[in-house]
């Protein structure tokens, strides 16, 4: 699996930066090799036997020179393909880093309205994507190795990366800026499917959360609300979008249920995490938004996060 390896390209710019780079290391592995055959040599020989004007001019200029021209060259040349424009059939991903989680936004091709996920950005195979970046609070970075380079995420800034994915896969991503104490528990995952796949998926992020008549699912939704959850997140069609100076506080959790990890990478959504998460927020990822639930009646707790996984 190319879990997070800059080793393991799936994306068209990707292969490009590991071809760069590995020409890059070819080219100054000849050099160490150069400079440690003459060293051999002078240490052997005391003085070389070739005249000192030829050695310092052959060694010292034209060697070095040629070598790292070519390289300079090649790299620019290469890395062209990076810049190349946006393709006008490119999907457009809005990315909002945050401290310490990923707002992430599609265009709803019916309805023009925004369809809001967190953590996890789905994408279709083989598709040039378009990636706005921005930041809420502090400066992140960006960055899914398997697939593009990195790219710094500004407050009060857009920046861009265009990506083009290649087979479908799970590819994880990490905040690559420094961004407070949880940074390190900064991560998201990409998954890449096939485009009928892909497209499922949105419509069906698109709609509102499920109704449900579930005795249990029904009492975890009301937990949901009476408790102080629905301050922070939303759950479309149960708790609307919280805003507050245009900017939402929280995951939107209208779909958490689908999700692969729970905050931010940092707990796979299965078994008794979801319990575990709401409960120990704050032994998860101490200094997160989200104070710690332990004081939640068990009951109340199962409820609540049966309902949560509920939501497909
Ligand atoms: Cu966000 Cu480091």
């Amino acid at each position: 699996m190319n879990w997070q390896s800059v080793l393991h390209p799936a994306g068209n710019d990707a292969e490009v930066i590991v071809e760069i780079a590995w020409v890059l290391f070819g080219g100054g592995t000849l050099i160490f090799v150069g400079v440690m055959i003459m060293l051999a040599m002078s240490l052997r020989h005391g003085r070389p036997h070739v005249r000192p004007a030829v050695w310092l001019i052959g060694a010292g200029v034209v060697f070095p020179v040629t070598v790292l021209s070519a390289l300079l060259v090649y790299s620019i040349h290469r890395s062209q393909q990076l810049l190349a424009p946006v393709s006008h059939d490119a999907l457009v991903v809005s990315v909002t880093a945050k401290m310490w989680w990923w707002e992430v936004r599609y265009r709803d091709p019916v309805t023009g309205r925004d369809i809001v996920t967190a953590n996890e950005i789905r994408l279709p195979a083989n598709k040039p994507v378009y990636l706005a970046l921005t930041s809420d609070d502090v400066i992140h970075s960006f960055w899914v190795p398997a697939l593009a380079g990195k790219v710094d995420m500004l407050p009060g800034r857009l920046t861009r990366l265009r990506v083009k994915t290649g087979a479908p896969g799970i590819y994880r991503g990490q905040c690559a800026e420094y961004c407070g104490e949880q940074h390190a528990k900064m991560a998201l995952h990409v998954v890449v499917e096939e485009a009928p796949a892909f497209d499922a998926w949105l419509s069906n992020q698109a709609q509102p959360a499920r109704a449900t008549n579930d005795p249990l699912l029904a009492a975890g939704r009301q937990v949901f609300l009476t408790q102080r959850c629905a301050a922070c997140h939303t759950i479309r069609g149960v708790a609307d979008e919280n805003l507050i100076g245009g900017q939402t506080l929280a995951p939107d959790l209208t779909h958490i249920g689908s999700r692969l990890y729970l905050g931010a990478g940092i707990l796979r959504n299965e078994g008794e995490n979801m319990r575990d998460w709401i409960a120990q927020t704050q032994r998860f990822k101490h200094g997160a938004r989200m104070p710690g639930f332990a004081d939640m009646p068990e009951h109340e707790l199962d409820a609540l996060a049966r309902y949560l996984e509920s939501l497909q």
